[in-house]
């Protein structure tokens, strides 16, 4: 499919299966060289990762484990307003070398709350593993250790991302049309 709809949006594809499917290997190639002999908790974060985690899991051949949490909007007992919460860890985390796998990295708002938090629960080293990067759009100092492609600060769907709930199904990305 080159075009799709969805919701009031029409989006073109950018990026094929073929050339996502390279990506996730080369990153996986890396994760495998450079972790060799490390105890590794792979740490998903839901919804947006799950297709990035799964396909990439498949290549890792380091002895491993993998996880997943949310990033869940709560509101506080304080009249703060929304805190984003990490949710859904269960796992030993202390000591450990936890790669934090996510579908795409923006403003790295998200990413940077969630490693403060998880500094938390004491691990011995955190590593960010992107499928997608738009590194225009990036606005922290936090290093990006694997990223699988780099993007235009444009909205995309597709391989896990969606519009407003809907696209996380389609096996390319797509990008709004202008
Ligand atoms: P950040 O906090 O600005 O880095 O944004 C991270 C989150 O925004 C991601 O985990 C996605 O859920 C969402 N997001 C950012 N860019 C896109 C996009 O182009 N399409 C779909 N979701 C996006
Ligand atoms: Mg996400």
């Amino acid at each position: 499919m080159q075009e799709v709809k969805i919701l009031d949006k029409e989006f073109s594809l950018s990026i094929s299966e073929e050339e996502i499917n390279t990506a996730v290997r080369a990153v996986a190639e890396n994760i495998n060289n450079d972790l060799k002999g490390k105890d590794v908790l792979f740490m998903g974060i839901l919804n947006g990762s799950f297709m990035f985690a799964s396909d990439l899991f498949k290549h890792i051949t380091i002895d491993c484990q993998i996880t997943f949490v949310k990033v869940a909007s709560y509101q506080g007992t304080m009249s703060s307003g929304n805190v984003k919460r990490l949710i859904g860890i269960n796992e030993d985390i202390k000591g450990k070398t936890v790669i934090i796998i996510e579908d795409i990295v923006d403003t790295g708002h998200t990413l940077d709350n969630i490693i403060r938090q998880l500094k938390g629960y004491e691990p011995e080293k955190i590593l960010i593993a992107t499928f997608l990067f738009k590194p225009d759009a990036y606005t922290k100092d936090i290093k990006i250790d694997y990223a699988g492609i780099e993007i235009p600060n444009d909205f995309i769907v597709g391989y896990g991302l969606d519009y407003d709930g809907y696209g996380r199904n389609l096996k390319q990305i797509y990008t709004l049309k202008s």
